[in-house]
């Protein structure tokens, strides 16, 4: 089986999982806060950057009324570091940075303020990190997911979710398989290299694998275990119960099957009315609801999430 390196960990201090999926109300910021207040519930200093830039929300899952800092201040350079738009929240030991107030014109970041923004938050120090993004595959969307090479991908049983979300892993591992020929310095030589073989070869993710492999044959690279090197977790939110039960899991075979990532199913996330309840009563969902069949599930995908953790650093080589 494949095994992920945990580059981030090694880079920096923080964890960090970013939450996608193809379609927006999903679910991604209700998630994304639950399992941060969990985790900081669980004494883990956990910070939730929200990257939907265009329609921010996170905030309001945090019940937070209306930030008077965020991202806005940092990329309009009214301050000079990310820490500094850091806010505190009502849970002991979760911190934000929300996007609240951001334009569409910071919505649609441009190349250089992109790639500073991308820096700055890999080099923020909390033990878990979660990244909450937008919807769809607007490349700035598909540059944030790859930010990190652990993340979540949150869909509903719903078919058009399902379609929206294999629609968004695909763009993903295209992306992913241009930026490590980017970064291996390699895009230019593999053109070239393309050149060379027929069009009618390169059909499916399958034959760009075979074409990387043999490529990897012929010039002693690695590229192929670089592009594998991802780990993506499935929830399936909005769950009810006229659905299979095991629907997560073939999912979670299918994308394995034919998407060249590691995928795992993170677990089942109940539908629940009690959701919109606490952000009316603005409260924060597992604290208000704790004991709700939802908030249980969430606490279970928490648990793995700090399972894996775990693992991960169990299997990083000692350093002395
Ligand atoms: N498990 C759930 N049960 C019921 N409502 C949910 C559930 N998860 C999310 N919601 C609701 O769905 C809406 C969209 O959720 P949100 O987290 O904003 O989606 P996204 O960030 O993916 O666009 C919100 O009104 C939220 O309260
Ligand atoms: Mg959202």
């Amino acid at each position: 089986m494949h095994r992920p390196t945990y580059e981030n960990q090694m880079n920096n201090h923080s964890r960090i999982y970013v939450v996608g999926g193809g379609k927006g109300g999903t679910g991604k910021s209700f998630i994304t806060a639950s399992l941060g207040t969990i985790l900081a519930q669980q004494g883990k200093r956990v910070l939730l950057v929200d990257l939907d830039l265009g329609a921010a929300n996170l905030h309001t899952f945090l019940a937070l009324g209306k930030p008077q800092v965020g991202l806005k201040q940092y990329l309009n350079k009214e301050v000079r570091d990310l820490n500094d738009v850091v806010m505190q929240t009502k849970q002991t030991n979760l911190s934000v940075i929300s996007s609240s107030g951001c334009s569409l014109e910071i919505a649609n970041l441009y190349y250089a303020q992109k790639v500073k923004l991308i820096k700055a938050i890999k080099k923020l120090s909390y033990d878990y990190l979660f990244i909450d993004l937008g919807s769809g595959t607007h490349y700035n969307t598909l540059d944030f997911y790859l930010i990190s090479n652990e993340g979540i991908i949150i869909t509903t049983p719903e078919p058009i979710s399902v379609e929206n979300m294999f629609r968004f892993m695909k763009s993903i591992y295209l992306r992913k398989i241009k930026q490590a020929l980017r970064d291996n310095g390699l895009n230019i030589i593999c053109q070239e290299y393309l050149k060379t073989v027929k069009d009618s070869q390169i059909r499916s993710f399958s034959d760009i694998i075979n074409f990387l492999r043999q490529y990897d044959a012929k010039n002693d690279t690695n590229i192929e275990s670089c592009i594998k090197d991802h780990k993506i977790g499935l929830i399936l939110n909005q769950f009810r119960w006229q659905v299979d039960m095991n629907f997560g899991h073939e999912l979670t075979k299918i994308c394995n099957k034919h998407l060249y990532f590691d995928y795992h199913f993170l677990g089942c996330v109940s539908s629940d009315n009690k959701i919109s309840d606490a952000t009316m009563k603005d409260r924060i969902f597992v604290n208000e609801y704790g004991y709700a069949k939802t908030a249980t599930e969430l606490y279970g995908v928490a648990r793995k999430i700090l399972d894996e953790s775990y693992q991960a650093e169990l299997s990083l080589p000692l350093v002395s």
